[in-house]
Formats: C-alpha cells, sequence, structure tokens
C-alpha cells in the first residue's frame, strides 16, 4: 500500500481526550493552542465528556471547533489512534473524570479513551492526566497511585493564584500552560515563576 500521502507530522501526533469532568474549558483552550501553532491533534471523546462540554460551553463540541480538528467519539473503535501501530507523541486527558481514570487504572478498555490510554503504557509513550474531584477518596488516591507507578503524570486542575489572575480565563490558562510544559512545547500562555519574580 502506498504511504505517499504521508508525512512526519501525520505519523506522529498528540492526542487530546475529553471526559465527563467538569473543566472542558481546558481542553478548549488546550485545542485553540495547538490549532494556531498548526500542531497535529486528533481529539477523543466520551458520551458525558460530550454533553459536559454542551453543558460547560454552551454549544456542542462539533460546532465549536474548527473542521480541521479531528474527533472521534468513545465508540469509534476503528479510529486510527486505537492502535499502537499509529504514532502519537503523547496523550493528555483533560478534563479526567474519576470513571475514567479507575478504567485506565484497572485496564478496562471499555472505550476508545481508555484504550489509547493503555496503549500509551504498552508503548512507552507519554500520558498525562488531568483530573478534577474534590475531595479525593481513598479510591481516587490509589488509582492515581497506581497510574503514577505506570508511568502517567498526574496533573491535577489545580490552578496557583501567584501570577495574580484576574480572569477565569487566566486560571484555565495556568493549567494548560503546565501541560504544555510537560508535553514539551512552547508557549507564553503565562510566564514563569522566574519572569514574575523578576517583575516584581
Ligand atoms: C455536569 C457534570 C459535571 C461532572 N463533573 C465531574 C467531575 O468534575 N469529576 C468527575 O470525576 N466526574 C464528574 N461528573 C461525573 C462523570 O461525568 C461520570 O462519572 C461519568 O460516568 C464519566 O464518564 P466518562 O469518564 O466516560 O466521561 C460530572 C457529570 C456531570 C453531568
Amino acid at each position: 500500500m502506498s504511504n505517499k500521502n504521508l508525512t512526519t507530522q501525520d505519523k506522529s501526533r498528540y492526542i487530546l481526550a475529553i471526559t465527563g469532568a467538569s473543566g472542558v474549558i481546558y481542553a478548549k483552550t488546550l485545542i485553540e493552542y495547538f490549532y494556531k501553532n498548526k500542531l497535529p491533534l486528533t481529539c477523543l471523546v466520551s458520551h458525558i465528556g460530550e454533553k459536559v462540554w454542551e453543558w460547560e460551553i454552551g454549544s456542542s463540541i462539533s460546532e465549536t471547533l474548527p473542521s480541521e480538528i479531528t474527533i472521534y467519539f468513545e465508540n469509534d473503535w476503528w479510529s486510527p489512534v486505537a492502535s499502537g501501530s499509529v504514532k502519537a507523541k503523547a496523550m493528555v486527558i483533560m478534563p479526567c473524570s474519576m470513571g475514567t481514570l479507575a478504567a485506565i487504572a484497572h485496564g478496562l478498555a471499555k472505550n476508545v479513551i481508555i484504550r489509547v490510554a493503555d496503549v500509551m503504557f504498552k508503548e512507552k509513550r507519554p500520558l498525562i492526566l488531568v483530573p478534577r474531584e474534590t475531595p479525593l477518596n481513598i479510591i481516587h488516591l490509589k488509582n492515581m497511585l497506581t497510574l503514577a507507578e505506570a508511568g502517567a503524570t498526574i496533573l491535577p486542575a489545580m490552578p496557583g493564584f501567584y501570577h495574580k489572575p484576574n480572569t477565569v480565563q487566566a486560571l484555565v490558562n495556568f493549567v494548560v500552560a503546565r501541560v504544555l510544559d510537560h508535553l514539551g512545547l512552547v508557549h507564553n500562555l503565562m510566564q514563569s515563576w522566574e519572569e514574575l519574580f523578576k517583575q516584581s
């Protein structure tokens, strides 16, 4: 089979999964970064993730995002990202529900998001989870420990306040900036502590 249409970028894309936790604005902000910087991104959305998106953003995910962004839904088992043979640089699950987090921790590949996270582990690729829940019960904490031991990065949606945010978007940017830092991607969503400190 010919692969003449494949470029290096086609083969090494980033994956963002959006699940049914509050905070889909974090995902929207990350998608905007990828879109503006012309970086390849595939989005996976859980059934409840779609509903929470509509509730919190006010329009459906398909209507909100530019048509160039590839979106697969949780039962799209034939989506190319579900196989380890498709190169993905890293996967971010943001926001990550406790349900999805638990299923990944226990290897229950019951939808494409959980299957792709499983693939990230077996292919030794970076996986970042951005959970949003409070307070955390002992089951949540144990599942996070299991995932951290397996090599995932647990990056809770916990914005800081030392950059003196005065908008919701500034709080959102704090978390998304940390995700981009962990992906090794350059951004100007917020200044580093060193830059902020120099200005003070
Ligand atoms: C509006 C709304 C907000 C929710 N927020 C959270 C949340 O912040 N964290 C969480 O773990 N679950 C939250 N849930 C519950 C999850 O959506 C639910 O556990 C669901 O089964 C998760 O499915 P998924 O992981 O396949 O997306 C929320 C549900 C709704 C409807």
